[in-house]
């Protein structure tokens, strides 16, 4: 497994949408499929941040954090980091 994805579905991101993003795993494209593991958190304590953005907020592999995050920007920046990292 080369990423693991956390998915905040603290009260927060919850409230933000984050409930949307469990349908993450099911809509990968191909590329990513067998490569991602999407698991849910509990609070992240990002939300408790200004300097983080906004809620719902996904982690990738304990340290990329995203803010604002969609099943669409999740997918993106999966597919970037495997564009240049091989
Ligand atoms: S509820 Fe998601 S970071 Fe706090």
């Amino acid at each position: 497994m080369k990423f693991r994805v956390e998915i905040c579905l603290g009260t927060t991101c919850h409230l933000m949408g984050a409930s949307e993003l469990v349908e993450l795993e099911r809509q990968l494209p191909s590329e990513l499929a067998g490569i991602v593991e999407v698991i849910a958190c509990s609070c992240l304590g990002a939300c408790h941040n200004r300097q983080y953005g906004s809620s719902p907020y996904v982690r990738i592999n304990e340290t990329k954090l995203i803010s604002e995050a969609t099943v669409q920007t999740v997918t993106e920046y999966l597919l970037q980091e495997i564009g240049e990292n091989g």
